[in-house]
């Protein structure tokens, strides 16, 4: 939710990850497999909107390539 993430974005990826796994922010899956956290930047600012995936930068993150990512995390 640094500067950048978020006027490309950021908050609209974060609600849909709340709603696809069903848990708030700071919250974990019942299954253990994923935590949500929103950081302020992940120095990848050219890149946003941005996830971090364990040690993983995903870049440019929109709703196709969000699902895409978690049917690999799955
Ligand atoms: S603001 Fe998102 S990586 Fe810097």
């Amino acid at each position: 939710m640094g500067t950048a993430c978020y006027v490309r974005g950021g908050m609209e990826i974060v609600k849909r990850l709340s709603q696809t796994l069903g848990v708030g922010v700071g919250e974990t899956t019942p299954d253990g497999k994923f935590t949500l956290e929103v950081m302020r930047c992940i120095g990848a600012c050219g890149l946003a909107p941005a996830l971090l995936v364990n040690d993983r930068v995903v870049r440019q993150v929109n709703p196709d390539k969000l699902n895409r990512v978690l049917a690999l995390c799955g």
